[in-house]
């Protein structure tokens, strides 16, 4: 499946994403720098009701959020592998840890660990059409 937005539609991309992956915990989002993953991953937790997904996960590799669902205290990670070398720094990190742990995952830069990847991730792609837009593309959907 495929979309386009822009930034003034980025919660409806956000509601129609969330409604279209169903129960997936592992999010794999691809695209160069710029293209937006950190925008609409922010989006994401925001529509999950987290209030604190600000920080930046340029300077830190995992980034963990909490929000109310279904009544419960859950977890939702945000990752950003950008700055690690390779799938051994990933795991030295704890990243293996929180892609295993049931909690869901939004990555970006999974290419620097993708052996690390459970099997039922869901790979997504954001491209830079122009200033404005957007596409987001989910495999296998
Ligand atoms: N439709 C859009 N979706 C997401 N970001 C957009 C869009 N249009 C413009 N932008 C801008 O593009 C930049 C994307 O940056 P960021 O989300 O940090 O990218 P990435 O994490 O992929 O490197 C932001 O400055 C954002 O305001
Ligand atoms: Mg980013």
């Amino acid at each position: 499946m495929e979309w386009q937005y822009s930034l003034d539609k980025i919660r409806e991309m956000a509601t129609t994403f969330w409604e279209a992956v169903g129960a997936t915990k592992v999010f794999a989002f691809q695209g160069p720098m710029g293209a937006g993953k950190t925008t609409f991953i922010r989006e994401l937790c925001a529509i999950k009701g987290v209030k604190d997904s600000t920080g930046s996960p340029t300077f830190s590799i995992i980034n963990e959020y909490e929000y109310i669902g279904e009544g419960t205290k859950k977890i939702v990670y945000h990752m950003d592998l950008y700055r690690l070398k390779n799938e051994d720094e990933a795991l030295q990190a704890g990243v293996e840890d929180c892609l295993y742990s049931g909690h869901i995952c939004l990555v970006e830069w999974p290419e620097k660990a993708p052996g690390l990847f459970p099997d039922n991730t869901l790979h997504i792609s954001i491209e830079l059409l122009d200033d404005k837009t957007r596409r987001l593309k989910i495999a296998d959907i």
